[in-house]
């Protein structure tokens, strides 16, 4: 998996970062080479072990913030890229409603940055990191990627739709790039090897790994949020996809650029399973799946959450040729096989 002087480079701003890392392990896999930009704020040097370990090389990397336009244009200039992947951004929902400014300075001016030195560099073609929290509570299920966007619940998920706008903008008014925003469903799971995953900066705020780290016993107790919904169970309704189902995801929307020969394009792109799974089923899949019992409670609902989302996948089967393939349980034993790895 060694790449060679042909291979298309990439540069995968967060590439250290939790879908990132198995998008850099996928861009090898299919022929590219990954360029590394990140600045570690949420992601630790010991992911890049974990890559070299996978990929039996090392793979280049810069440290740095997305923000910092003299490293951006330093890397532009060094590595004659021919695609972007713009992972980097802060994610913590709750930290982005204490910190506003934090997120939007970010979250947009890393992504403004990029677009103005891609095409100055010649470089076309840019695959967006979005959020399925774009849609919030929808009407109707499962989403399609026509389904109106609501008003974002916190200034994160704010900057998600204020980026797909930035670069809807941007290409509208000719300039040569050609993007894929991909919406992503909930991802979950690890790479099957452990040498890479998810490592949430203290209490997680996701369901996977509060699961993992209770199963672990680094948690005492898991809280379920509501059991009131209107669902079968009473529990929320989430599309959880596997990371490297969605890092797969990301090389092909890489290749459906490629082959375009259109100077400009934006298009949205669902990223899910098409699955709704409640949350008591994907506890109870768990201690299926690994054989651990959960010690878990039942508690309110937590703020801002909504009742169920999932995703209607025919554009990205038509489009992109891509379909999630890796299942629920293959999902979670990944996950345990990880957290037991860094426990
Ligand atoms: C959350 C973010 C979303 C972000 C996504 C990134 C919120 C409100 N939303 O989505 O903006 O794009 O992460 O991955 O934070 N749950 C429990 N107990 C827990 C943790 C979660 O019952 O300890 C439930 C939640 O109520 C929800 C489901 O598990 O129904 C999934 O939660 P989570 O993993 O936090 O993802 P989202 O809320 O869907």
């Amino acid at each position: 998996m060694t790449p060679t002087r042909n291979s298309p480079k990439i540069l995968v701003t967060g590439g250290a970062g939790f879908i990132g890392s198995h998008t850099v392990v996928s861009l090898v896999e299919a022929g590219f080479e990954p360029v590394i930009v990140d600045d570690f704020s949420n992601s630790q040097q010991s992911v890049l072990d974990g890559l070299r370990t996978i990929l039996g090389h090392d793979v280049r990397c810069y440290t740095a913030n997305c923000n910092d336009a003299a490293v951006l244009e330093e890397i532009f200039q060094n590595e004659s890229v021919s695609g972007v992947i713009h992972f980097a951004a802060y994610k913590a929902v709750g930290e982005s409603v204490a910190k506003p400014l934090k997120y939007y300075r970010n979250n947009l001016d890393s992504l403004m940055l990029l677009l103005e030195l891609m095409p100055k560099y010649g470089v076309s073609n840019l695959v967006f990191s979005s959020s399925c929290t774009v849609y919030g509570q929808p009407e109707q299920l499962p989403v399609t990627e026509n389904t109106p966007r609501l008003p974002a619940q916190s200034p994160y998920g704010n900057t998600k739709a204020i980026s797909e706008d930035i670069i809807r903008d941007t290409i509208q008014a000719n300039v040569p790039i050609k993007a894929l925003a991909l919406r992503y469903f909930n991802p979950i799971g690890a790479h099957p090897s452990a040498e890479i995953g998810e490592l949430p900066l203290g209490v997680p705020a996701n369901l996977v790994p509060f699961i993992t780290q209770t199963a672990a016993g680094i948690r005492q107790s898991l809280t379920v949020y509501g059991n009131d919904y209107n669902t079968p169970d009473g529990t929320c309704i989430r599309d959880y996809i596997h990371v490297v189902d969605l890092a797969e995801a990301h090389v092909q929307a890489l290749r459906k650029l490629s082959e375009s020969e259109a100077v400009s394009s934006y298009d949205v792109i669902n990223i899910g399973t098409g699955r709704g799974e409640t949350v008591l089923n994907i506890i109870n899949t768990f201690e299926a799946e690994t054989g651990v019992n959960l010690n878990y409670t039942i508690g309110p609902r937590r703020p801002g959450d909504v009742e169920q989302v999932y995703a209607d996948v025919s554009k990205a089967n038509e489009v992109l040729g891509w379909t999630a393939r890796r299942s629920l349980g293959e999902s979670l034993r990944d996950a345990w096989r990880w957290q037991q790895k860094i426990s």
